[in-house]
Parts: structure tokens; sequence; C-alpha cells
């Protein structure tokens, strides 16, 4: 019985609430939104796609004949129906594509993950459910699954490709038509707990992940072993938990960051919403840092940070009797603005308010200390073989500091050891999303690989693959691959060689 409480308590049920609120919301964020768009084409980016695409890319410069394989990416697509739009980018439905890269020629899929969410609102016209950050007081939700979006991440493991969203199941695509498969449930008595959309690969086999109970203070870790099946789950207690939404992983640890915000349920709230900022003033909170052993998976020790919200990491590693690790830290207004997107609000670049750090965890003294890393930016991203273990290069997209709004146009290969950062700067109107590292074949170095990544040309509305030689990213990509037509913007991706 306690299982279903988890679930009946956690994002899905009382995270959404049940008092109603007008529709009328909706159709503002539309107008705002189309309003911005005719002022600023580059939120093109953030339109809504109606349909699944297909296509050739038209590939220019030289395409390195050893990548070989497909680049599997997954965002939000559909963010309107029926005259109304979501209020938050995290809300849309998810999109997943396979860029297909073989002798020098890329193709392209994208299709609608066809989730329940999705099929049913597809035959109503209207969207239905409340979504993360989104409330509708439209009908009843039975589990997290009602309202999984599938819109985070597309992960290939173990021969099967999963699209995930943090707050309910994993749902299985096929690896090459993208068809929906179904939802995933690891072991009967955890169905449509929540996964989080960015598991972790050992480079040695096997897979860890966790999934976040806000509503009941807990949060459910998954081992699951290099076969494909569930090895072990364990729900650990987190006091006045909020949203985690990635973690990082050592040799000897896991470790999440708990952001200090009070969840404060009200009439007509959404769940990002409910997140009142509690890291400034009288009672402020810091930011935990909780650290469980992976042999024994209990807290070993709980550091404090100052206070800030956190999305994405980089790579761990243990250093003796200190742990390492990369991470993006953002203010507390930062769930909030990303929403802005929707209604076509671009934030204002400061440095001050996110910026890439180096934490280090000292068990013997108790302390964390962080060491900035690079200024306004996100999507870290380590080489694969050295995910637990010593890294030294870090991927990130960033804003130019000349920037005046926070827009991601620069990718960077940064050296954390010597803080010397080699970086590409794309051309204005142009927005690189998340770039990824691939190493070569028997890769010796960590820049013995590309830097693999799609950018959006909002002045042509075309969507673009890059790549970029890892050791040497300042030149420029060495090719690019156009479509012709924009592909909606994605969160997450990975590449599966072949
Ligand atoms: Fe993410």
């Amino acid at each position: 019985m306690q299982r279903r409480h988890f679930l009946a308590t956690g994002l899905g049920v009382t995270a959404l609430g049940l008092a109603s609120t007008p529709a009328l919301a909706d159709v503002l964020t539309f107008q705002r939104f189309h309003a911005a768009l005719r002022q600023n084409p580059r939120l093109i980016a953030y339109a809504d796609t109606v349909a699944d695409q297909a296509g050739e890319a038209v590939v220019t410069g030289r395409m390195p004949a050893d990548l070989d394989g497909v680049y599997f990416r997954n965002g939000p697509g559909r963010f309107e129906l029926g005259g109304e739009r979501y209020h938050h980018w995290f809300d849309g439905d998810g999109f997943a594509q396979r860029w297909q890269i073989s002798q020098g020629k890329v193709s392209h899929l994208g299709r609608f993950v066809q989730t329940q969410k999705f099929v049913d609102e597809s035959k109503a016209g209207q969207f239905l459910y409340s979504a993360f950050g989104t409330y509708l007081d439209r009908r009843g939700i039975k589990s997290n699954d009602t309202i999984n979006a599938a819109n985070t991440n597309l992960v290939p493991f173990n021969g099967r490709v999963y699209a995930l969203w943090e707050g309910g199941s994993a749902t299985e695509v096929d690896p090459v038509s993208l068809d929906t498969i179904g939802l995933k449930t690891w072991r009967s008595d955890l169905k449509s707990m929540p996964f989080s959309a960015h598991p972790k690969i050992d480079p040695a086999g096997g897979m860890w992940n966790f999934g976040g109970l806000p509503g009941t203070d807990k949060l459910v870790i998954y081992r699951i072993g290099a076969d494909g099946e569930l090895v072990t789950s364990k729900v650990i207690d987190v006091p006045k938990m909020a949203m985690v939404h990635d973690f990082v992983v050592s040799a000897r640890h896991l470790i999440f960051l708990i952001p200090p915000y009070d969840l404060v349920r009200g009439e007509g709230k959404s769940f990002a919403e409910m997140h009142e900022w509690a890291g400034n003033g009288p009672g402020a909170r810091p930011l935990r840092v909780m650290v469980v052993s992976k042999d024994t998976l209990q807290i070993r020790k709980v550091f404090e940070l100052p206070a800030h919200m956190v999305f994405h990491f980089g790579n761990a590693w243990d250093d003796g009797d200190v742990t390492r690790f990369d991470v993006v830290l953002h203010d507390g207004q930062a769930l909030a603005r990303v929403g802005g997107l929707m209604q076509g609000e671009s934030a204002k670049n400061d440095p001050k308010r996110s910026f890439a750090a180096q934490i280090s965890l000292d068990y013997a003294t108790g302390t964390a200390q962080v060491a900035r890393l690079l200024g306004a930016s996100e999507f870290p991203r380590v080489m694969p073989q050295v995910v637990s273990s010593r890294h030294r290069k870090l991927a990130l997209v960033s804003s130019a500091p000349r920037n005046a709004h926070m827009i991601l146009d620069t990718v960077n290969l940064l050296d954390t050891d010597s803080g010397k950062n080699d970086s590409y700067r794309f051309d204005a109107g142009w927005l690189a999303e998340e770039h990824i590292l691939v190493p070569r074949r028997n890769a010796r170095s960590e820049t013995d690989g590309y830097l693999l990544g799609v950018a959006q040309d909002t002045v042509r509305k075309q969507t673009v693959l890059t790549v970029f030689d890892a050791a040497r990213v300042s030149a420029g990509p060495m090719a690019l691959a156009r479509l012709p037509y924009r592909a909606p913007h994605c969160f997450h991706g990975n590449f599966l060689a072949s």
C-alpha cells in the first residue's frame, strides 16, 4: 500500500491539485507569443510543430567517414492546441528525432511520441490535462503517466531506445521507425514511478537512475544491469524535496543536489508554480548536496552550498577522500525564467544568475567548495568513456558575454584543470542546442573524437546538424548538415555508433 501512496502523492496527482482556473491564461500565452514572434524572428525556435518530419540534409564541409551511427534526440514539439499555448517550455509533447549519419550522408526523422496524453489530446483537439508548468482543470489524472510528455531525452540502452520524462515511466520507441512501443515498467511495484530523463550509463555496462517524488519528500534510486534488467531499487527520504532534474555519478557515489524551494500548493497552481524560492531572506536554506554510497544505497554525507537552482551536471570522480563534479548553478528564478520563453520573453544575459562550476566535496572536513568554470551556460557533457571517472574536458553551450540577452550561441570544450576554453560562436541568428562528445573508435584521449550537436538557423528557419573536431573547436564546424525545414528544439540526445 505504501507504494501506491507514493504514486498518489507524487508529481501527478497532488502536485497538480484539483482546483479550476480559467482557460483564458492559455489563450493569452498563445497571443503574447505570436505577437512577440512577429517582432523577434529568433523565437521561431520555440514555435509549435504540427506534424512528423522526414528528410535528407544537405552536407557541406567534410563529414568524417568514421562518424557512423544514429544521433537520437528529444524535446518538446507541440506547445499549442485549440488556440491555447502551454506556459512552460518543459510542457510540450515529446518529439523524438533520429539523425542517421552514414558514409558522409545525413538523414533525419522526427516523430511525436504517441503517449496516451498525446493520443487523447489529438483526438479531442484540445489539451485535456495539466502539464509541468501549466495548470488545467479538465480531467482527472489517474497516475503520473496520464500526463507523461516523454519529451526530455532519447536514450539508447541495451538494444532499446527510451523517450524519457522525469515525472513518470520511460516510453520505449522503435530505434529505426521511432514507432511508440509503450511504457516501460522495471518491476511491477514500480509501475508509473518517476524515472528521470538523465540516467547515467556506466562505460562498463549497466545504468543508474533516480526518480524524484517531491510531493512525498522521497527519491527512488534504480540500478539497472547491463542485461537491461533491474538489479535493485531503493526509496530514500529527502526532507524538503523539490524538483531534482539530474544527478551525477562517480565510481563510488551517487550525488543529488536539492535546491531550496518550498512546495506551496494553491488553487490553480501548476507543479512548477508551486516552487517558491527559499534561498534568500530570513530562514534562507542552502543548496543541499546529498551523497549516496553506491554499494549500500545509504546517505553517506550531506554537504551545504550557497543557494542555487540546478538542472544539469557534467561528470563526477572520486579523488581520494574528495569527490569533484561539474554543475551549472542558477538563481532561484531560473525555473520560471525558462518558462517565459513560451510567452516570447528573452532573459537578460547575466553571469551572476547562471554559471558553470566545479564542486569539491571533502569528506574529512565536511566542506564543499565552488570553483567557477564558465559564465552563462548549460547542457554540460563529457566523453562517454570517462563517465564516473577522472575527466578534464567538459562540453557546454554558452551565451557570448557580449549578448544583451541569454542566447546560447557558443559551443565550448573547456579544460576543467587549466581553465583553457576551446570555443566557437555561431553566426547571428543561430541558436546552439546541446552538443555531445563522440569518441573515435579506440579513442586515446578526451579530444580524440567529435563535438556533435544541432543548431537552429532562425534566419533561414532551418535546423542544422553540426560536427566539430573535438581537438579544434575554435576552427569552426568541419561539417554541417542542413535540413530543408525547422525541427523542434531538443533538450538532450545521445549518439549510438553503428
Ligand atoms: Fe535535462
